[in-house]
């Protein structure tokens, strides 16, 4: 046996019994010819001393050793002196005396520190070249671990529940899911060409036409965007599919997985059923579709308060339709100057004139450069209605409500995180509900909000004649901390109002056919009422690990350009790989080598 136990396991209910332990070198110290070694492995850290009086065989070659070799250590357990326990290992009340030491391995020294507090200040890309080195560090397994835990807990609640995984293809056709695609060429037939899945958003419901009923998957979608903190080319869902729901149904599905999700990384379940409330409230009370309900601070609309203003700026937009909203970043009366020049700068990007703001300083004065316009009244029902009080910061928009809410919403978030009242540690879900169907584009099209399968509500069906752009979907998406994590609804089920939704989208016949020919002939076969939901499973596993990007819970991601750094890929091709798929490369000169 190469080892006996690991570096993780021996305490003091092993003392005198003799081991062998594999693992790497995490430091060597001479203490006056005594060495001292921190022997690593997934499972933990064990300290072993070689002295030359127990062997000085094994003392040589220990002293030999450098950071990350690879070692055999053979020897006893025993109890370190009282003095030199270590609390905050699990193996602190014991060391191993090492009398027989093999070298399994040496290493080159390692080109940044695999020590997690030294390695968050290294330069990720460094870390993302040799990211087998970094991958040995206790932070990133643990991330790992607890991705793998979530992923067994979510198999084991769906199959409790019936559902049934199912693998659908990579190769397959362009998905309408609102990024590019990753296109594969086909070199059976020349100049035709598979796409990877941006999500298997059209086979999951042609599982429900084919009868499955209860459908999920650890999916891999693969979407050409532009990336962020939060966004990989390829990523994983929690995919999942039903027949004969409706969104109550879904909402019970999920709440369960994400309370078996939280309990299996380590933390309280939460409460049940998970809150909710509709797309235009979370707009209207939080300035964003994916609220962040860690904290207070709601827009407050103040249109009442305002009613009959002297203050023109605030008369015209109430006249013009519009409204003026106001949050109270409570503590930051303090910011300097140079911030709130930034935000007025956020506020013109946003069509706003400009950001008006009081700040209550410490003797109680409004410093405000609008204050001097407003009535006795006014003043009186803002403090009533803010509750303001020394060391707040005010801050006003006025616009259409479109363009209020969200750059009130971002002024939210980022006072929030500049004041430090965001506690990391808690959890905040929420169902956002009742999306819009249909967003306008600058040019008055109309594109779908979610994706073109989305129902309407039974209710605003009739909107599709009169009013498409008012019409409300059955769509749902479930926000914790301000992370989007999922997205779905109840599906289209009827082929007429599938082709309905198609024409409002400007599908033009042809490509309807060739497009989503397959899926109109599939309702056509009594496919019975679905819908379901997918679940960002990156996202979430870095928000039940802790980690500063979905990097942090992915094993060999790709960098912010879509590179993978370790493999080099993408990478060029021979001419004759290109050849076979009948690839003529047509670049600009300066690529051409
Ligand atoms: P959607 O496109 O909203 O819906 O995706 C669902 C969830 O997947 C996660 N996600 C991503 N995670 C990492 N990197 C990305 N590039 C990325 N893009 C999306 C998010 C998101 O909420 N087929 C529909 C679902 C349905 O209707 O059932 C879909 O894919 O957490
Ligand atoms: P003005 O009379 O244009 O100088 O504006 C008076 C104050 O109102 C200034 O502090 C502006 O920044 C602010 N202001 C102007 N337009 C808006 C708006 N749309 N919303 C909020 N504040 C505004």
């Amino acid at each position: 046996m190469k080892r006996t136990h690991t570096c993780g396991e021996l305490s003091a209910k092993h003392l005198g019994e003799s081991t062998t332990l594999c693992g790497w070198v995490d430091t060597v110290r001479d203490h006056g010819g005594i060495i001292f070694i921190d022997l690593r492995d997934r499972y933990g850290i064990t300290q072993v001393v070689c002295d030359p009086d127990d062997s000085a065989a094994a003392t040589e070659i220990a002293k030999s050793t450098r950071s990350e070799y690879v070692l055999q250590v053979k020897g006893s357990v025993r109890a370190r002196p009282a003095d030199m326990v270590n609390k905050r290992l699990s193996t602190g009340e014991i060391e191993v005396v090492g009398t027989e030491v093999t070298v399994l391995n040496t290493s080159r020294t390692p080109p940044f520190p695999l020590d997690d507090e030294k390695a968050a200040k290294v330069h990720e890309e460094l870390r993302l070249e040799s990211r087998y080195l970094d991958l040995r560090r206790p932070a990133m397994q643990r991330g790992l671990i607890v991705r793998h835990k979530m992923a067994i807990a979510v198999r084991k609640y769906m199959d409790s529940l019936d559902f049934v995984e199912v693998e659908t293809p990579i190769l397959t056709k362009s998905t309408p899911e609102g990024a590019r695609d990753y296109l594969v060429p086909n070199r059976v037939t020349p100049g035709t060409f598979y796409a990877l899945p941006q999500a298997p958003q059209q086979y999951k419901q042609l599982l429900m036409v084919g009868g499955m009923d209860r459908y999920f998957q650890l999916a891999r979608c693969f979407r050409d965007e532009d990336l962020r903190a939060d966004r990989q080319p390829e990523f994983t869902q929690i995919d999942v599919e039903m027949s004969f729901v409706d969104a109550e149904d879904l909402y019970g599905v999920v709440d369960g997985l994400l309370a078996s999700v939280m309990e299996c990384s380590g933390h309280p379940r939460p409460e049940l059923p998970l809150p909710r409330m509709s797309w235009h409230e979370a707009m209207e009370r939080f300035g964003s579709d994916k609220p962040d309900l860690r904290f207070g601070w709601e827009l407050q609309d103040l249109g009442d308060v305002f009613a009959n203003t002297d203050f023109k700026v605030f008369g015209k937009v109430l006249q013009g339709g519009g409204v003026i909203k106001a949050i109270n970043c409570k503590g930051l009366a303090g910011v300097p100057i140079r911030q709130i020049d930034e935000w007025t700068e956020l506020a013109k990007t946003h069509g706003m004139g400009g950001l008006a703001f009081i700040r209550v300083q410490e003797d109680g004065t409004w410093k405000s450069p609008i204050v001097k316009f407003f009535s006795e009244t006014e003043i009186e029902a803002l403090r009533d209605k803010l509750e303001i009080e020394v060391g707040d910061l005010v801050l006003f928009a006025a616009e259409s409500a479109k363009n209020v809410n969200p750059f009130l919403g971002k002024l939210r978030l980022e006072g929030a995180h500049l004041a430090g009242i965001v506690p990391a540690d808690a959890f905040k879900f929420t169902w956002v509900t009742e999306f819009p169907l249909f967003e306008e584009t600058d040019g008055g099209r109309l594109v779908s909000m979610h994706h073109p399968f989305t129902s309407p509500l039974p209710e605003d069906v009739a909107l599709l004649e009169t009013d498409p752009g008012k019409a409300r979907a059955v769509a749902y998406d479930i926000v914790l901390n301000g992370v989007e994590l999922g997205s779905g609804s109840i599906r289209i089920h009827d082929p007429v109002l599938q082709g309905k939704m198609f024409d409002l989208l400007r599908v033009s016949a042809e490509e309807k056919e060739s497009r989503f020919g397959h899926l109109l002939k599939a309702l056509a076969y009594g496919a019975p009422p679905h819908g379901g939901i997918a679940l960002g499973f990156d996202r979430l596993a870095l928000l039940m690990a802790g980690g500063k990007t979905i990097r942090d819970v992915i094993a060999f991601p790709k960098n912010h350009k879509g590179i993978d750094l370790m493999m080099d890929a993408p990478s060029t091709v021979d001419g004759k790989q290109l050849h076979d798929v009948h690839i003529q490369l047509d670049l600009p000169p300066e690529l051409e080598d």
